[in-house]
């Protein structure tokens, strides 16, 4: 015991001299004016205490130092050197020259496991892995012609969520729920033609119920993280609760594969389904390079994957749009009259029809402009050191781009904290989100840009529209719009703090 404790003091003194060095080496390069600006760190904790009490909205904390230091800033996270891009000029920089360079990803401690990193999407490091996993991601899932082909299975899951808001007609009721399980249904079909959340399986509750737990406890800060010397104790237990649900959700996706294969096997080949699992499991190499077939692990990750990136963007962006029409009358009666005169009454909202709602797509690229779901998009790490507008970014840092004040740069957008979907009408001058207008990237841009963007784009004005055509809605708790509580909680992503109540009242003319 006494040389357990001796151990951890020598470990502690030897980090904190190595962290007052770093610190040391950290501050001249400061002042040879090459690493970004940046507030002055403390020793060992850097930055931590100016930016303590900033979990629930670390974007906003953020922005305000970089409207004191800069756009690229640096910020020392306890060890962890983190440089933070807060403006469009050095997104454009970052993604159109520096874009391979800084499309590494920096790894959480709750992300590190056994199997995590196998076969991840997400969360690989840009290479050979990553590259085949996108292309195939790009290809078969979210393409034109695979999109087009399961148009019938997100038409199927909006008509289910209608229902459940009918079910509902009346009552005050958690809004954000009825996107959640629409939103988890979809991915559920889209992967393995499975209604995950209503078929009262066991088996479905157990996914979902293990899936929340992953991001629940890979959304906390973690002292780890940034202090090196803590990782091995894991002092918060975070990475083993985290690696704890993901290998249980693990056993539910590979209970799904398994169950698939077997089927498989009993069917003629015109009688398989063609959903993600089929084209995972059809996966006979690219030409290209990676694997030539798929291992249950990697198969496992993509869809885990899938749900955990899927899921809780799609739920965050809808219940802020309706958030943001209830808060804003004029708006929510524009965008209704829209869809009521394109839309016939007792007729569903299609597809389509998309193209000629175009109030509905602007509140869509408003709500995402505002309140990105990812306001930092994923973290990224650079894989090489590099010059960023003149700045040396070391190998190793992590690079989060802050989308977030971005969308609300009041150099770039008029009324830059006001919901004003009239912005993004004019198809002459308004941005749009595919990563080539730096003011407006709620998706990201270049090499490891949201690959989903095509399904989100169809999903987002689909789901909304519908919710809008086929009822009315009012505050719950006699809140007046006016008076709606409108902050942020920083999660896996950024969602309402107070979640959105309101009645469903089914409208007919
Ligand atoms: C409102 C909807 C969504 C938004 C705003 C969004 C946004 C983002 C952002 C900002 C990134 C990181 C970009 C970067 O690191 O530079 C990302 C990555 C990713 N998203 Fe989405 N996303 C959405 C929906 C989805 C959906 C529905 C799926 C899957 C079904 C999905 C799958 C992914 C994947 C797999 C990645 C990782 C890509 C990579 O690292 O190469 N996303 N998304």
């Amino acid at each position: 015991m006494d040389y357990e404790i001796a151990g951890i003091v020598v470990a502690l003194l030897l980090w904190a001299a190595w962290a007052v060095s770093t610190e040391r080496r950290h501050r001249q390069l400061e002042e040879l004016g090459r690493l970004p600006p940046g507030p002055r760190p403390w020793p060992v904790v850097g930055n931590m205490f100016q930016l303590a009490g900033s979990t629930s909205a670390p974007h906003r904390s953020f922005a305000e130092l970089a409207g004191k230091h800069g756009a690229v800033m640096t910020l020392r996270l306890g060890s962890m050197t983190t440089v933070v891009v807060s403006s469009d000029e050095a997104a454009r920089a970052m993604f159109k020259q520096h874009d391979a360079v800084l499309a590494g990803r920096k790894i959480y401690e709750s992300m590190k496991g056994d199997v995590a990193n196998e076969g991840s999407l997400i969360t690989a490091q840009y290479g050979p892995q990553w590259r085949t996993l996108r292309r195939l991601c790009t290809a078969e899932f979210f393409a034109a012609a695979p999109l087009d082909a399961m148009r019938g299975v997100r038409a199927r899951c909006i008509r289910q969520m209608l229902q459940c808001v009918r079910d509902s007609a009346g009552a005050e009721a958690d809004v954000g729920r009825f996107f959640f399980v629409m939103a988890f249904n979809l991915i559920g079909n889209l992967m393995f033609s499975k209604d995950v959340l209503n078929s009262g399986s066991e088996r479905g509750a157990k996914f979902f119920y293990h899936t929340g737990k992953t991001m629940e406890f890979a959304a906390k800060p973690n002292m780890a993280d940034y202090f090196p010397v803590l990782r091995w104790a894991d002092p918060q237990r975070i990475r083993r609760r985290t690696q704890f649900h993901v290998k249980r959700a693990f056993d539910v996706a590979g209970e799904f594969l398994r169950e698939r294969m077997s089927e498989r096997e009993e069917l003629d080949e015109e009688e398989k389904k063609k959903d993600y699992l089929d084209v995972l499991l059809e996966y006979r190499g690219d030409g290209v390079e990676g694997p030539a077939v798929f291992s249950s692990t990697i198969i496992n990750v993509i869809v885990f994957e899938m749900f955990t990136a899927g899921t809780d963007t799609t739920t965050s962006t809808l219940e802020w749009a309706m958030a943001e029409l209830l808060h804003n009358p004029n708006a929510l009666q524009k965008v209704q009259t829209e869809l009521r005169t394109v839309i016939g009454t007792g007729e569903e909202v299609q597809e389509e029809k998309l193209e000629e709602l175009p109030y509905l797509k602007a509140v869509i690229k408003e709500t995402l402009r505002l309140h990105p779901p990812l306001p930092f998009l994923v973290p990224h790490k650079a894989m090489e050191s590099c010059k960023l507008l003149g700045f040396h970014i070391p190998k190793e840092t992590q690079i989060l781009v802050n989308a977030w004040a971005i969308g609300r740069d009041p150099k770039k957008w008029k009324d830059p904290h006001e919901f004003k979907p009239e912005r993004f009408m004019d198809p002459n001058t308004a941005p749009d989100y595919k990563g080539h207008h730096y003011e407006f990237i709620p998706f990201g841009s270049g090499r490891r840009m949201c690959p989903a963007l095509p399904l989100a784009a169809r999903v987002l004005p689909l789901a909304l529209g519908s919710v809008l055509h086929s009822f009315d809605w009012v505050l719950g708790g006699g809140v007046k719009a006016a008076e709606m509580d409108m902050s942020e909680r920083m999660g896996i992503t950024l969602r309402k703090a107070v979640p959105l109540r309101a009645i469903p009242i089914p409208y007919s003319k």
